[in-house]
């Protein structure tokens, strides 16, 4: 893959035509050396944020060797580029196709549940494996998330209590899953899910092996900045302490976006200005979904020669490359004001769910790929830590 120092020399060396998909793998591997260290368990990395071989080799680096994965494609991406890795197919919802060549071609023997139905499911196509670690995954709030996950899965009340007892019998070690929802903003969420699991744990009467306290660990973006990653790790570990209905289980957690989302920006290039609206060359189909339809807003500078006059910064929406109207990012994403067509804009901390998400639509969501080596946008990992936005949007000069 083609390097350079900055996204700024990335297009100084060759005004790409098109968009770039820019990695820092050495953000990826801080983030995750930060998690292996300062995690009070086992960190498994949920692949779909960022499935990109740098990615994950820059995970592994930093000593991650557990894979959050949910579909067979992920698995065999994993098992072919890292073959000594541990796969825990967290999925709660899988083919029988996949749940048969996950554990009979790839050796997966962790997996997750919702249902009785799956739980069946699972038995069935593992020929009643005697092996298994089957994880329940629980519904609780997610109230505090920017994106939340409650209503698509996760077992509650007495059908959690009867897939616990259920899962327990048939599973060689029984693990609990959540998830309190992407970007989640409130390191208390993880002590109310956990009272909560802890409740559920206690009805069904069964001994856990393993509490999988799942992702949702946020990220700095404008508007949003979480507090501390040093207090989601902290809420964590003082929960687990308190859950009176564990013995001796295991503690992980499964981040996607704390990870990774340092780790990417996007170089897109200014197509048309029209006001305060930018047509940019990438956008909602592409890796700017969640600038679209997730209500996040990136940061964003401007990448030109040093030497011009330093412009104030002005509030702009972006509209992507395709033809549908809902291709539109309100923002504000505060760029200098004389910004033009012909301009190269550099987006980041679009690393979580960014290329990951881009589709082809309209024939656009071909990408130049290129690692940079200088630092991150902001990083909740450095020291000091990086606790203010006001960096964003400014020129490179
Ligand atoms: C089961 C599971 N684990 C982990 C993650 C990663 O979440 P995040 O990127 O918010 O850390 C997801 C995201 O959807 C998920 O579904």
């Amino acid at each position: 893959m083609e390097r350079h120092t900055s996204a700024l020399a990335l297009v100084l060396a060759s005004k790409p035509d098109l968009p770039v998909h820019c990695v820092r793998p050495h953000a990826a591997e801080k983030a995750a050396d930060w998690f292996v260290r300062r995690f009070p368990g086992d960190v498994l990395y949920a692949v779909k944020a960022n499935p990109h071989p740098a990615v994950i080799d820059a995970v592994c680096r930093a000593g991650v060797s557990w894979f959050d994965v949910a579909s067979l494609p992920e698995i065999k991406l994993v098992a072919e580029r890292r073959p000594e890795a541990t796969l825990a197919f967290m999925h709660p919802v899988k083919s029988r196709a996949a749940i048969r060549a996950a554990y009979f071609e790839y050796g997966v023997r962790i997996f997750a549940v919702d249902t009785a139905e799956e739980l069946a499911k699972l038995l069935a196509e593992t020929d009643n494996a005697k092996d298994l670690h089957i994880i329940v995954r629980l519904a609780v709030a997610s109230d505090y998330a920017q994106h939340k996950l409650e209503r698509k899965f996760g077992a509650e009340g007495a059908e959690a209590v009867l897939l616990l007892r259920e899962a327990r019998r048939a599973a060689e070690e029984l693990g609990v899953s959540f998830h309190v929802g992407s970007q989640c903003m409130r390191p208390d969420a993880w002590r109310l899910a956990m009272t909560a699991v802890g409740s559920t744990i206690r009805k069904a009467g069964v001994t856990v092996d393993i509490v999988d306290v799942g992702g949702g660990f946020p990220c700095a973006y404008p508007g949003l900045t979480p507090p501390p990653m040093e207090d989601y790790v902290r809420e964590i570990e003082t929960a687990f302490e308190a859950m009176p209905v564990l013995e001796n289980a295991d503690l992980w957690c499964e981040p996607g976006r704390a990870l990774c989302a340092e780790a990417g920006s996007h170089v897109v290039r200014v197509e048309l200005r029209k006001r305060d609206a930018l047509y940019l060359n990438d956008g909602g189909y592409g890796a700017l979904f969640d600038a679209a339809h997730g209500g996040l807003v990136f940061p964003a500078r401007l990448l030109r020669e040093a030497g011009g006059p330093r412009r104030p910064l002005a509030p702009f929406r972006l509209y992507g490359p395709t033809c549908d109207s809902i291709d539109a990012m309100a923002g504000p994403f505060m760029l200098p004001a004389d910004v033009s067509e012909g301009d190269y804009i550099e987006i980041g901390q679009t690393g979580a769910y960014g290329a990951a998400l881009a589709g082809g639509f309209n024939g656009f969501g071909v990408y130049r790929e290129a690692v940079l080596e200088d630092a991150p946008f902001a990083s909740a990992y450095a020291a000091p830590q990086a606790d203010s936005l006001s960096a964003y949007g400014q020129h490179i000069d």
